[in-house]
């Protein structure tokens, strides 16, 4: 069954929505983790703040260009009094992520949306150097 625009655009928003509260979520895991031994982790996830603002900024252009109306709604954001479950935390929604960009690569391709596809490529790119960079500052 062929993907529509419409059905990708909605798709398309739903990322978005995660990409904004990937975004708070490590603005706030940053603030509230201690210990001197994260401090390296903590500029980490700001650096991943940032990253993950501008694939929301990538997301709202091509949703616009497709004729869409980019969200304003905010995914659920997770937290916790531990690092290690903060941490663990983020890494899920990479997880996530990635797997839902694969996805979305192959429905851009589909309709022949190959700058789209491309933009998702690259933030596909970034979002596995996140769970690698997550996975080191877990020991896994
Ligand atoms: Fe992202
Ligand atoms: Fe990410």
């Amino acid at each position: 069954m062929a993907i529509t625009v419409e059905e990708l655009i909605d798709l398309l928003n739903k990322d978005l929505a995660l990409e904004y509260s990937a975004a708070i979520q490590y603005i706030q895991h940053a603030a509230v983790m201690s210990g001197a031994q994260y401090g390296d982790v903590i500029k980490e996830l700001k650096i991943h703040a940032n990253e993950e603002i501008g694939h929301a900024i990538i997301l709202a252009d091509q949703i616009d260009f497709l004729g869409g109306v980019p969200t304003v709604e905010v995914g659920a954001i997770k937290t916790s009094d531990d690092n290690v479950e903060m941490l663990e935390q983020d890494l899920a929604g990479e997880e996530g992520a990635i797997a839902r960009y694969k996805l979305r690569i192959e429905q851009a391709e589909e309709l022949k949306e190959f700058a789209l596809a491309q933009q998702l490529r690259n933030i596909l790119a970034v979002e596995q150097e996140h769970a690698m960079d997550l996975k080191q500052a877990l020991g896994k």
